[in-house]
């Protein structure tokens, strides 16, 4: 079903950001592998190109792209796809992966990442993308990530656990499960996090995202930019129990702390892997 992941590439990783470059690259003990955006990479200048392949000298890398817009009715951008799976062939990633949302509708940038609703009709429109994002890059599988949303979609016909469901085994894709948004989502929408988990298709969890909330006037928000919560961290645990989870990479994105901080993080999430017999 998701063959040929490879497999050495497992543990815990960073979200690999441009101006932590050269403390990423002296922390290789600390950290297995990285997750590069690939948007930043497949119209990258040659300085940045040149900084990945330095990072690849080290690093695997995992791909993660912002702007397939699975839930665009109109097809995917074909350049866009043609760029991302050179990117993912070239830097030979394990697999690859975007978010369940769309970014695009007809030639209008959206600019941020936009709750789909949940329907039938979106079901059927994301899968038929993902068939086509999968026959880009033959025999790497391709994962879909849960994002964070505000409010509850008008005109859905079902909840997000059974979007979810239907979208990943119908698309027979992978899941990064971010942990983070399931909290958040839960908190803000009303429902028990543990609940969602056991509806969703855990089984075909590869990566986890680990990532940190702040409070809003009304909601918590997704921010990237605070520790992880210890209800996320036991979130992880619980996935980490219930799935084939093999690796779990950590998205800061601002308020940086010391780099210090952050790798602390990553021996957090690897003891919760080691306890859970999945660190390799
Ligand atoms: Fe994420």
């Amino acid at each position: 079903m998701l063959a040929n992941v490879q497999p050495e590439v497992a543990g815990v990783g960073l979200g690999y950001r441009m101006h932590l470059h050269d403390q990423i690259l002296s922390a290789r003990q600390s950290i297995d592998f990285l997750e590069a955006i690939s948007d930043q990479f497949i119209y990258a200048t040659p300085d940045r190109i040149e900084r990945l392949q330095a990072a690849l000298s080290v690093y695997p890398i995992v791909p993660h792209s912002l702007s397939m817009s699975v839930g665009t009715a109109e097809e995917v951008d074909a350049e866009y796809l043609r760029r991302n799976a050179n990117f993912v062939q070239s830097v030979n990633a394990p697999w690859y992966s975007d978010h369940l949302c769309m970014t695009r509708v007809d030639e209008l940038d959206l600019g941020s990442l936009t709750p789909l609703w949940f329907t039938d009709e979106l079901v059927e429109i994301v899968i038929r993308n993902v068939n086509r994002i999968k026959e880009t890059v033959p025999g790497r599988p391709f994962l879909l990530e849960n994002i964070t949303y505000y409010v509850s979609m008008p005109r859905s016909t079902m909840t997000e656990s059974e979007f979810v469901t239907k979208v990943i085994e119908g698309a027979d894709c992978g899941l990064l499960l971010d942990v983070n948004n399931v909290y958040v989502n839960a908190q803000n929408q009303g429902y028990d996090p543990y609940e969602f988990l056991k509806r969703i298709p855990l089984d075909r969890v590869i990566q986890a995202h680990i990532a940190g909330y702040e409070h809003g006037e009304k909601v918590l928000v997704d921010t990237h930019s605070s520790p992880v919560s210890h209800e996320v961290w036991d979130l992880l645990e619980f996935v980490c129990r219930n799935s084939p989870l093999r690796a779990v990479s950590l998205e800061r994105d601002s308020n940086f702390p010391e780099f210090s901080e952050m790798i602390e993080e990553l021996n957090h999430a690897r003891k919760v892997l080691q306890r859970c017999g999945r660190y390799p």
